[in-house]
């Protein structure tokens, strides 16, 4: 069975994809992002499956994606941010070189919202922010083999940063 040279955890907006396809490129292997195998098996955008099915029937496919994905897939995986809420999803993890990116509550705030055209759609993000970090730093955590602080880096210092981590 093949498995990922390295799976990607971390907070929406920490730079997954755009770290995941530069260290596929200085790798010299491919990407691939379950939140993108979810659209197109399904056929509809993520949010649509939120707002028709609810959070949990997403998080089921998005197990099934995981699981796909790590028995096929040979490079690097991002998985989406809220994957690692799942106790089945986490123990597919088990063996793997796990790179979890992290930020803090006030990087997440500038990139997620402040740097972004519609702000007043968040209430207080400050907040969100910070009790979505509580509820899922420790899951983050305990399925990584190592993490990468993304705060005040760039993505290319970011891969070079996991690049010398792994
Ligand atoms: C989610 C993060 C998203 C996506 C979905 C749920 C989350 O992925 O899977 O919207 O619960 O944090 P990204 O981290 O790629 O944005």
């Amino acid at each position: 069975m093949s498995a990922p040279l390295i799976v990607l955890v971390g907070p929406m907006g920490v730079g997954k994809s755009t770290v995941g396809q530069l260290l596929a490129e200085r790798l010299g292997t491919g990407y691939r992002d379950t939140d993108e195998d979810i659209v197109t098996a399904q056929g509809r955008a993520i949010a649509e499956i939120f707002v028709d099915e609810g959070e949990g029937a997403f998080r089921a496919l998005e197990k099934e994606a995981v699981r796909n994905a790590l028995a096929e897939h040979e490079g690097v995986l991002a998985l989406g941010g809220g994957a690692v809420l799942d106790a089945d999803t986490r123990a597919l993890l088990a063996g793997q070189r796990v790179v979890y990116l992290s930020m803090d509550v006030e990087e997440a705030v500038r990139r997620t919202v402040l740097n972004a055209a519609r702000p007043l759609l968040a209430v207080n993000p400050r907040k969100q922010w910070r009790e979505l970090m509580e509820a899922r730093r420790h899951l983050y955590e305990e399925v990584a083999t190592v993490v990468v602080a993304t705060d005040g880096r760039t993505p290319e210092e970011v891969t070079q940063a996991a690049l010398d981590a792994v």
